[in-house]
């Protein structure tokens, strides 16, 4: 017998009912976000590895050690074939093949024919030609207008792969020949004469070399690296989005902390003439936040707040930590002696016990804010106070990406054991140049969405309420059945969640069924359906109640 095959280590399966509870989120978020006017960006699951070498940082844990990275082989690039091929084809004669430059003097009223009615653009396949090799040793490939088929592709890139262990192989050049023939179902047809068009040879390599791409392990690189290829600054608005989508890091798991896991986020970036600098943008997010994780309905979260100041304020500060790190840094972890040396501010992050003595002892970044930076900073407090989102400041939170500037924050949740951060932002005010983009000050969070489903799902107990349906139907005896759906759909009509059972069941069976899945059972007999009046019971208090089936909505609804 075959293994059975499991899902990897640190990702999981969403299963119903808690798949409901993730649903419920990110309705909220979304209907959050549309309040404080955003919009949603989709960028793609996987970049350029480059993108967050960049963005995020070298130095960071994410980047040295968490990213799914891998060599993506070379391709077959048929839209730079295409273009190269029609620029040396052009042709405005009529009795030429469109796309190439044919020998054709003697067939000219058969492509005048074939161009009159357009065969030419039916046919876009194309196939190898084995053993129609032509002179020389490129491997051939016949197309039309010029389209290359997928077969032909794999089957060249395969002969390449071959060629890689043969040094002596012609494969290895990386030329394709293109032939334009007049296709075998033409051939079909009477008034077409059989025989092949051939068009100028036409080389060249087409082939991109590999390149190194990654799962993202966060989605601010990729927002701004959208922001800039679609030049989203050039309206001179702001640019407020949200995103919720999957993310990767290769992070031992634990409660919490998974391989596959999905960020809610939102970013709000533009250039500095659209306000993008200005601490209200910071203090905003930071309010709905709190309106969000309230309307979510988690209670108890803590809002962490710091300034990691402007660039050269963390060189200053960085300086600072490496002078005050030589004398006690060989007490410390193996990680912070290695931090000391590369980038002392991620010493900050240390979370070994032993070393956090040592750690409250070092320079608080405050001291290295310089005038503006302070300014930032308060503006940014005074309006949470006005705002009233309580906060607490916290100088040791830097945050583990290389990108943040001024402002950072954490919301955390004591319910969440080691991985408390609920969600976690900040500033990046030189991202978009690091990344060759226009000056594009901007500041945005990304929550843990499977945190919230942790927290919210422990505050339901194991039966929770809100997921389970709101009745299940209990036909008493087959004849039922079809009176049990009319009942159901009259139900669901007016919006309710229902289960619809089967008079099949012992009644011991609905109920145990029903239990399961819902907060109420209806039973449906002989008697009730003459009658019109159901015997509802409500599992959580166990009353059982007679309802007239006219008020049964309203009913279940309480
Ligand atoms: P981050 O702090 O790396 O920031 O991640 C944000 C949140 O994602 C964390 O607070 C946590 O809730 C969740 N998270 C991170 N790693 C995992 C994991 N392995 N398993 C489950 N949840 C996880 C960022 O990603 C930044 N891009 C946030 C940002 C947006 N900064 C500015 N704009």
């Amino acid at each position: 017998m075959s293994q059975t095959l499991k899902a990897i280590r640190g990702t999981r399966d969403l299963l119903p009912p808690e798949t409901a509870l993730w649903n419920r989120i990110e309705a909220t978020a979304r209907d959050v976000f549309a309040r404080y006017n955003f919009g949603e960006i989709r960028t793609p699951v996987f970049e350029d590895t480059a993108l967050f070498a960049r963005g995020v940082g070298e130095e960071t844990d994410i980047v040295s050690k968490e990213m799914y990275t891998w060599e993506d082989g070379e391709r077959f690039n048929e839209q730079r074939m295409i273009v190269d091929w029609e620029s040396l084809n052009r042709s405005d004669d009529p009795t030429h093949v469109q796309a190439g430059r044919a020998h054709v003097e003697r067939l000219s009223p058969l492509l005048t024919q074939l161009n009159a009615i357009g065969v030419q653009r039916e046919v876009t396949w194309g196939v190898a030609l084995p053993g129609q090799q032509l002179p020389g040793s490129a491997p051939e490939f016949v197309c039309f207008r010029p389209r290359i088929s997928s077969e032909a592709i794999s089957a060249l890139l395969e002969a390449r792969e071959l060629a890689k262990s043969d040094p002596a192989s012609h494969l290895r050049q990386t030329h394709v020949r293109l032939r334009l023939v007049v296709p075998a179902n033409a051939a079909d047809n009477p008034w077409v004469e059989r025989h092949d068009v051939t068009i100028q040879w036409f080389e060249g390599n087409f082939f991109d070399s590999a390149q190194s791409l990654t799962l993202r392990p966060e989605n601010t690189a990729g927002v701004v690296r959208a922001y800039i290829e679609h030049g989203l600054g050039e309206s001179g608005q702001l640019q407020k989005l949200y995103y919720i989508g999957p993310q990767f890091r290769r992070e031992r798991p634990q409660k919490g902390r998974y391989r596959q896991f999905s960020q809610i986020g939102a970013e709000v970036i533009g250039p500095p003439s659209a306000g993008s600098e200005s601490p209200l943008r910071d203090a905003e997010i930071l309010e709905m936040l709190a309106t969000l994780l309230d309307e979510l309905g988690i209670s108890g979260w803590k809002l962490e707040l710091n300034s990691v100041g402007s660039a050269a304020d963390r060189a200053r500060y960085n300086e600072a930590l490496r002078a005050a790190l030589v004398p006690v840094v060989s007490q410390m972890c193996v990680d912070c002696q290695r931090r000391a040396v590369t980038n002392p501010l991620r010493v900050l992050d240390c979370k070994v016990p032993a070393d956090q003595p040592i750690i409250e002892t070092l320079p608080v970044i405050a001291d290295s804010l310089d005038e503006a930076s302070r300014v930032h900073f308060a503006a940014v407090m005074a309006a949470l106070d006005a705002a009233g989102v309580p906060y607490k400041r916290n100088h040791r939170l830097v945050r583990g990406l290389d990108y943040y500037t001024r402002t950072t924050f954490e919301f955390t949740h004591g319910g969440l054991g080691a991985q408390n951060a609920l969600l976690g932002g900040g500033r990046y005010d030189g991202l978009s140049e690091m990344l060759g983009g226009p000056r594009a000050p901007g500041i945005g969070f990304a929550m843990g969405e499977d945190r919230l489903v942790l927290t919210l799902l422990a505050a339901l107990d194991q039966n929770a309420a809100a997921l389970k349906a709101e009745a299940y139907i209990a036909p008493l005896g087959d004849g039922l059945n079809a009176a049990a759906l009319v009942l159901a759909r009259e139900l669901r009509h007016q919006g309710l969640w229902i289960e619809l059972g089967d008079g099949g069941f012992r009644l011991k069976k609905s109920f145990e069924a029903a239990d399961k899945t819902a907060r109420h059972i209806i039973i449906l007999g002989e008697d009730e359906l003459k009658s019109g009046i159901l015997t509802v019971k409500n599992f959580s208090t166990g009353i059982q109640t007679k309802v007239p089936r006219a008020e049964l909505a309203v009913f279940l609804s309480n």
